[in-house]
């Protein structure tokens, strides 16, 4: 059994994505402990801007034309590629920057998407959790409502275009004691710290026997 994990919180110290993850691996763990995580930290260790351009320039050449730029281009592909495929379980922990889909989680999709098992259905049915956290709360009828186009992107990009099977836990409000000007929000922020935190456990067990299931 394996699990591919992606991280993509830029302060790891601090990251509530990966706590939050870190619960659904573990309970993930409990019922796989032979299992082995592979981990991409996009935060830490971010792609080449330039990979997905040398890709999609290499486009119809023959690999003795390619420049040794995009033969590495293409080799990286393939390497994220293979992470994704030979996984029997994804876990992708993606925190919201400036409103939308984070830059270095963008490219990492883009480089993937350009090998033609991820966009020929390789991931179709692969179990998956998405961790999303958010500073803000964007639930209709706050001020900022409609401005998360990470999330409803995420969710779009896993469920139809890979056909992955996910489940989602999203946490808002983590910016919630570290700025004095949301501290009004303190009892609401904790409540859902703890539900977010409880239903990353129930999404980990769930992942954990999705791949009992079809395993068996
Ligand atoms: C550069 C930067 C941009 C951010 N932009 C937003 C934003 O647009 N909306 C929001 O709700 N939170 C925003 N945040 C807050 C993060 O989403 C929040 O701190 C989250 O918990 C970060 O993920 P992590 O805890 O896993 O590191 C931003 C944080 C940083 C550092």
């Amino acid at each position: 059994m394996s699990l591919f994990r992606l991280d993509a919180s830029i302060t790891p110290a601090t990251s509530q994505s990966r706590a939050l993850a870190d619960l659904v691996e573990a309970e993930w763990s409990a019922e796989h402990p032979d299992s082995i995580v592979t981990r991409r930290d996009l935060g830490t260790t971010p792609l080449p801007a330039t990979t997905w351009r040398d890709i999609i320039t290499s486009s119809g050449l023959d690999e003795d034309a390619l420049s040794p730029d995009q033969r590495e281009a293409r080799a990286l592909a393939a390497t994220l590629a293979d992470e994704l495929i030979n996984a029997d379980a994804l876990l992708l922990a993606v925190p919201l920057y400036n409103w939308g889909v984070a830059a270095h989680v963008k490219s990492w999709y883009d480089i993937t998407y350009t090998d033609p098992r991820i966009n020929g259905g390789a991931l179709k049915g692969k179990p998956a959790v998405l961790v999303t956290v958010l500073g803000g709360n964007y639930n209709p009828g706050t001020p900022k409502e409609g401005w998360d186009h990470s999330t409803p992107w995420l969710r779009r990009v896993i469920e139809e275009v890979w056909g992955a099977d996910l489940l989602v836990v999203q946490r808002q409000f983590t910016l919630v004691g570290v700025n004095p000007a949301l501290d009004q929000f303190t009892d609401q922020a904790a409540e859902i710290k703890v539900a977010a935190e409880q239903l990353a456990a129930e999404h980990g067990r769930a992942l954990a026997a999705k791949r009992q299931a079809s395993a068996a």
